[in-house]
């Protein structure tokens, strides 16, 4: 079966989750998990790209990931870094504009410069969009929206009865990104993990059982023919939605 490619979506985002159980199954330390997750990162923005997929927002460190040992959290950071030195010229090549969302206060200044440097490098390029999520927490990220809005109110820059729905999704960190269509989870965990809270509102879910080394170009794609398949009805009836698309 081809794929219906006028129904695809248009912002994916992935919980990449399994990647220590992964390597402890053939008995490696947990970080080789990590560093094997690096070639389904790759994978996944083949398949984005091949399938013209604007956005695709992955999740790489939590805000609750900070509790892990600290050897682990030093090979993931240095781990994002040294993936970014390798990649830029690929994102250049294929046209991929790197973006990255979280509270950024906790991040190195050495993995912020690489971040920025990749951010600016990248700034022009047009066939899909990278967003990498570090030190992310939705209920922080509210937290921060939130504040912004109370403090533009107390300087009568915005009026209580103006903030609706736009006004808060422009002060996320996810500002100008389409919402999210499609959120994926590897691993077989069902949960959300405080990834993208307000913005996966209507979004289709997606529980894989594979860890994530072993997500591949045939099981994203899989998973994209079956949300080709599903009927977003946004609180209409399925009569309604046929008669709309006569
Ligand atoms: C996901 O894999 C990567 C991060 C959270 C950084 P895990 O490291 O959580 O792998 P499991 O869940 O322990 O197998
Ligand atoms: C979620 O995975 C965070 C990332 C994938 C970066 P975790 O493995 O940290 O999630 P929990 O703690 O098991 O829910
Ligand atoms: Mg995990």
């Amino acid at each position: 079966m081809d794929i219906e490619k006028d129904k695809l979506p248009k912002h994916v985002a992935i919980i990449m989750d399994g990647n220590g159980r992964w390597a402890k199954k053939q008995g490696f330390a947990r970080v080789f998990g990590h560093k094997s997750g690096v070639r389904s990162v790759r994978d996944s923005i083949k398949v984005c790209l091949e399938n013209r997929i604007s956005c695709l927002t992955l999740y790489a460190f939590s805000e609750e990931n900070w509790a892990r040992p600290k050897m682990e959290v030093s090979t993931i950071m240095n781990l994002m870094v040294s993936s970014m030195k390798d990649e830029l010229s690929s994102f250049l090549k294929n046209g991929v504009r790197f973006r990255y969302i979280g509270d950024d206060t906790r991040l190195s200044d050495s993995m912020k410069e690489e971040f920025d440097y990749c951010v600016e490098q990248t700034a022009h390029c047009q066939n899909m969009t990278l967003v990498i999520a570090v030190n992310y927490s939705a209920q922080t990220e509210i937290v921060s929206a939130a504040r912004k809005i109370a403090s533009d109110v107390a300087e009568g820059k915005l009026k209580v009865e103006e903030i609706n729905k736009s006004t808060i999704e422009n002060h996320l960190y996810t500002a100008g990104l389409p919402p999210v269509d499609l959120l994926i989870r590897t691993s077989g965990e069902q949960r959300i993990s405080n990834f993208l809270l307000w913005q996966i509102a209507y979004s289709e879910l997606y529980f894989s059982p594979v860890l994530w080394p072993d997500f591949s170009e045939k099981i994203f794609t899989d998973i994209l023919k079956d949300f080709t398949s599903r009927e977003r009805r946004y609180g209409k009836t399925s009569e309604q939605l046929e008669q709309q698309n006569k």
